[in-house]
This record gives structure tokens, sequence and C-alpha cells, in this order.
């Protein structure tokens, strides 16, 4: 039995230790938001917020982040209101089919954090760890620079 805090609760799960958390979150936890690609840690969609900081859950074992914040796309918005990365991606339609989006916001909202007044170059540059196969990349810079100016960054 593993504790893992996810979106703020804690959850036990009778979890074997190869199990990764990718795995845990899709099937244990049901919070499908979490996408597996890859599953090689090369794609990025299966990205979430540990500590605030990006990670492939893919690559990680559920038992290795016992105890760590872990966030998850359902837990960004507030009330049901939709953060501010997520606005921007709506308004400015860089969710196409919507695959990579999860993985793109949550790295998108760590980088906004540490950085609330990127350069485009170097809002691909942080997204650049995750695949979009549609590829329409334009957008979802577009949609990471409107955030950074809708924050009050640029
Ligand atoms: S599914 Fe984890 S990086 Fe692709
Ligand atoms: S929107 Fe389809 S994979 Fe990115």
């Amino acid at each position: 039995m593993i504790l893992l805090k996810v979106n703020g609760t804690d959850h036990r799960v009778d979890c074997p230790d190869n199990k990764t958390l990718l795995e845990v979150l899709r099937e244990d936890l049901e919070l499908t938001g979490t996408k597996e690609g890859c599953d090689q840690g090369e794609c990025g969609a299966c990205t979430v917020l540990i500590g605030g900081r990006p990670f492939r859950s893919c690559m990680m074992l559920a038992v290795e982040v016992q105890g760590k914040e872990i966030t998850t796309i359902e837990g960004l918005a507030k009330d049901g209101t939709p953060n501010y990365v997520q606005q921007a991606f709506m308004e400015r339609q860089a969710i196409q089919c919507g695959f990579c989006s999860p993985g793109m916001i949550l790295t998108a909202t760590a980088f906004l954090e540490e950085n609330p007044r990127p350069t485009k170059k170097e809002a691909v540059r942080a997204i650049s760890g995750n695949i979009c196969r549609c590829t329409g990349y334009t957008k979802i810079v577009d949609a990471i620079m409107y955030a950074s100016e809708k924050k009050g960054g640029n």
C-alpha cells in the first residue's frame, strides 16, 4: 500500500513496486487526463508536475513519489475555472486533437511560473520535449505567449 498526494488529495493505493506513476494515475485513480503516448520517456504526453516541476510519469515508479505534491491536468482548474494557461490554449485554439494538450499545458504552466516574461524562442525551447503529433506548434507557442501577456508578463 502506498500513499500518493495528487491534486491536494491523499490516496492510498494498493500497488506493486514496479507500477509506474502513469499507470497508477490512469488505472487506479482514474485520472485519465494524463495521456500515455510512447511509454518510453520521449513524447511528454504523460507529463505531470511533481513539486511544481514537470516530470514524465511513464518513467517514474509510483513508489518513488510517495509524499510528494503531484499535480495532474485535473488539478489545474480551481472551482471549475481553468487556470490561465488552459484558458489561453482554449482562446488561441491551441488544442487540436487534444492528446498532447495536458502535458503541454502542465509544462507551460511550470515554465511560466519560472519565467513569466519569456521570449518566443524560450517558449519554443520549453516545450521541445512535448511532441504534438498534429504538428501544430504555432498555435501552442502563441497560446503560451498569450498566457504570459494575460498574466502581466510581456
Ligand atoms: S508516454 Fe511518457 S514520455 Fe511518452
Ligand atoms: S493537439 Fe494533437 S497531438 Fe497535439
